[in-house]
């Protein structure tokens, strides 16, 4: 069995998905065409070509202009079909999507529109393949405390269709500490609670985000490398990190995958993770993600399987449902 075969058979769970980063500009130029909405670039190959990242800002500009071909509710089914498509390819059993309502309410499309659109695409999904799934909810962290409250107003008569709630977009100078009242709220609500840290954020967001918001899980995380106390704290407390390689790499997180830290993190111990973030963006989905990184640090199958394993360990769903995976 060659390694891409061997990926492909890992069962896994993909944790860290943002579905407005999985429109590929060939669906975002005909859901724009079918809405009647401008798009900044001409044509689908302009649009793969502006694709070239300087740092996180530089993507999400485009990220949030690309997201505005998206107005219907059959156009969030389809974008997360054809997600869970490429998913189950690449032998996801799970996953857990996140989703970024202010993105949507902002230009006027209603929440229950973006979740009934996903929530029915996560229903064909198990019948069709027998992936299973969960919602996780972002708040903006550019935006303001006030306007998240606003947004967890708007999920509280669907509460019961979300699982937990993250923190995204730009992490320097929007600490997670500045979120911590709305998630206590949300953690009374009984969601799930996770956020970004440590992608470009110094480790002090990663313990903010540990000891303010008391999240369950760190997406990316891997500047937590420059502090051993804190990698320590991670291991012993197995905190696992969503880590994203090739999105790190894209976004000069790390000049090459050859120089990615996730190794490192996995030989302090560290419950580590393989995800693909914004696949559409990024240059590969979640199975791209596990081969290109394993060939570029030569991680052993063994490793692989403890990533794979380490995915469904740190998912949502509860251990009794888990066990057929193992
Ligand atoms: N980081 C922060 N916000 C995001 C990302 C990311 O990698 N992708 C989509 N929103
Ligand atoms: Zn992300």
């Amino acid at each position: 069995m060659d390694l891409a075969q061997f990926v492909r058979a890992l069962p896994k769970a993909e944790l860290h998905l943002h579905i407005e980063g999985s429109l590929e500009p060939e669906m975002m130029f005909a859901l724009a065409q079918r809405n009647g909405v401008a798009l900044p670039w001409g044509s689908v190959e302009a649009t793969r070509a502006a694709y070239d990242f300087s740092d996180l800002q530089s993507f999400l500009d485009l990220y949030y202009a690309g997201a505005a071909a998206l107005i219907h509710e059959r156009d969030f089914h389809e974008l997360a079909m054809a997600y869970f498509a490429r998913a189950h390819d690449d032998g996801v059993v799970h996953a857990e999507l996140f989703f970024d309502p202010q993105t949507h309410t902002a230009r006027g499309v209603a929440f229950e529109t973006v979740l009934d659109g996903l929530e029915r695409a996560c229903e064909e999904a198990r019948e069709r393949w027998g992936i299973s799934s969960r919602l996780i909810l972002c708040f903006l962290r550019h935006l303001s405390e006030e306007d998240g409250f606003a947004t967890l107003e708007q999920a509280l008569p669907h509460i019961a269709r979300i699982h937990g709630v993250g923190l995204d977009s730009s992490e320097q100078g929007h600490p997670p500490a500045k979120f911590e009242r709305l998630f206590a709220r949300c953690r009374e609500l009984g969601l799930h609670v996770v956020a970004h840290a440590g992608e470009e954020g110094p480790p002090a967001y990663i313990v903010e985000a540990l000891d303010l918001l008391r999240v369950e899980r760190i997406d990316h995380g891997v500047r937590a490398a420059e502090d051993a106390a804190l990698l320590e704290r991670l291991a012993r407390e197995q905190v696992p990190l969503t880590v994203c390689p090739l999105s790190n790499v894209k976004l000069c997180v790390f000049p090459r995958l050859e120089a990615h830290n996730l190794k490192q993190l996995l030989d302090a111990g560290l419950k580590i993770t393989i995800n693909s973030d914004d696949p559409a963006y990024f240059g590969g989905y979640i199975g791209q993600n596990y081969l290109e990184t394993a060939q570029a640090l030569q991680l052993s199958r063994a490793e692989l399987k403890r990533i794979a394993r380490n995915s469904l360990e740190a998912s949502f769903v509860p251990e009794s449902l888990r066990a057929p995976w193992l």
